[in-house]
């Protein structure tokens, strides 16, 4: 029996679905790339923007099109956009041949609701109101990788930004135990694991309600004594980006000096609006605070254009930010209204061309600060850990930096998953070209 999954959304979801992929073997599945070749399909999908959901609907659309040639086929959609449970029960009745329909809080169910439907062969629907008082520890994980391991260390939202959809679906911010946290850490440096990414989404907010007094800057002190390897985290929030943590991330030297900070917007008036909890002075003050203490830093950041009430005088603002933090990269969203969010009931919506304008000018100058950020660093070296293969070009090895730049370079595939010296010869917008330096080449 073979399994396929297809994922939407952010490094959340992607680690959602190892341990779904996890519970699937457990069944006796094993994992296949060829989604005609498969015998159980799982969509788990992303609500965040209005885009991802309609991709989610076509996909269904079409599987159960190619259900009718293969009856035995069983379909799946889970996560951020079914667990609204009005969403859920329109899959349900609009595309039948759905087999499993459920959300977030109830994925470490999906083995047993996977053997129910086997045996009982009618559809599931099943959608938790919310997260369940503990957090499912123990899980299995099939992990996608072997050289990067994903650890959740914190769970849902409290934030309420008031655009977005998170909180909605991933429900009350709930810590892991830190001890439970370090064991994972621990097994994957065992297993040869090179870099961590802990998530959350909002990992400043670590420890709050644990027992054991805890912050996000103790748990990174603690985990960067577990051995060499690199560390980063994601998401954070520029609001709670304290000196407590700025100190930590200094005397830990496994963790990264890259820092994702999003500033959605520039204007104080609008971050008001979107209920962000900074002002464009603080969050310039922290940008400037973290190039201070590490010269060295990568910064990134999402932005979202169109928000509700957004004037050309805030986008404006938005832009002199932009110019002033010099991020290496932006990722950047036009706004999309969602059903249950206050931004979505506030009348001044933007119309979608002045919405689209507004992106290209914001993408055209974040290109010319990534093109020039990254030719800045042509001529030195960097130590790149290796992934392997590059995905474009299969001739050269692709790795990262560790401010996580991607840079191509001619070498053997033996390298993959080792730290090498490469010097920097050529800058693109998106990616940069070197050559090995040393005696590894
Ligand atoms: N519309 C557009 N972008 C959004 N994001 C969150 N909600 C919305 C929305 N309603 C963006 C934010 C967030 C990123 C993950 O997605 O920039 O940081
Ligand atoms: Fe959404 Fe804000 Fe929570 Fe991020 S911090 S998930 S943008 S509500």
């Amino acid at each position: 029996m073979l399994y396929h999954i297809e994922i939407w959304g952010c490094q959340m979801n992607e680690h959602d679905a190892e341990i779904l992929g996890g519970l699937i073997e457990r069944e006796g599945y094993v994992r296949t790339d060829d989604p005609s070749r498969a015998d159980l399909i799982c969509l788990y999908t992303c609500c965040v923007r209005e885009k991802a959901e309609a991709k989610v609907l076509g996909r269904i659309g079409q599987l159960r099109r190619e259900k009718k040639e293969r009856p035995g086929l069983i379909l799946a959609v889970g996560g951020c956009m079914t667990q609204q449970k009005q969403v859920a029960r329109y899959i349900s009745t609009h595309f039948k041949g759905v087999d499993i329909i459920f959300g977030t809080h109830n994925l470490h169910r999906f083995g047993e609701m996977l053997s129910q439907v086997r045996q009982d062969n009618r559809a599931l629907l099943e959608v938790w109101d919310n997260e369940g008082a503990e957090i499912a520890e123990n899980l299995p994980a099939a992990r996608s990788g072997t050289i990067k391991g994903y650890v959740n260390i914190i769970y849902g939202c409290n934030n309420f930004c008031s655009y977005c959809i998170v909180p909605y679906v991933r429900g009350r911010e709930r810590s892991r135990e830190p001890d439970e946290i370090e064991a994972e850490v621990r097994d994957l440096l065992d297993k040869g694991y090179q870099e961590i990414m802990l998530l959350g989404q909002n990992v400043n907010s670590y420890g709050r309600g644990l027992s054991r007094e805890i912050t996000f800057g103790g748990l990174l002190r603690r985990l960067d004594r577990l051995g060499t390897y690199r560390l980063r985290y994601m998401t954070s929030h520029p609001r709670d980006f304290n000196e407590e943590l700025l100190e930590a991330i200094r005397e830990s030297p496994n963790v990264c000096r890259q820092f994702h900070l999003p500033l959605q917007s520039g204007s104080t008036r609008i971050l008001k609006e979107m209920r962000r909890g900074y002002t464009q002075e603080s969050y310039l003050a922290l940008i400037r605070r973290i190039y201070e203490l590490f010269p060295e830093a990568s910064l990134s950041t999402d932005i979202i254009v169109g928000f509700p009430g957004e004037t050309e005088e805030d986008f404006e603002e938005t832009l002199e930010v932009v110019e002033k933090a010099r991020f290496d990269q932006a990722f950047t969203f036009l706004y999309s209204p969602r059903e249950g969010t206050p931004a979505a009931e506030m009348e001044d919506q933007v119309p979608e061309e002045v919405k689209a304008d507004r992106f290209a000018r914001l993408l055209d100058l974040q290109n010319r600060i990534s093109l020039s950020k990254n030719q800045a660093m042509t001529g030195q070296v960097y130590e790149v850990l290796v992934e392997g293969p590059s995905r474009s070009n299969g001739s050269v090895m692709a790795g990262r930096t560790e401010g996580n730049k991607v840079v191509n370079f001619p070498g053997p595939e033996e390298l993959t998953g080792q730290l090498v010296p490469v010097e920097i010869t050529e800058a693109k917008t998106w990616s940069l070209y070197g050559r090995i330096r040393g005696g590894k080449a």
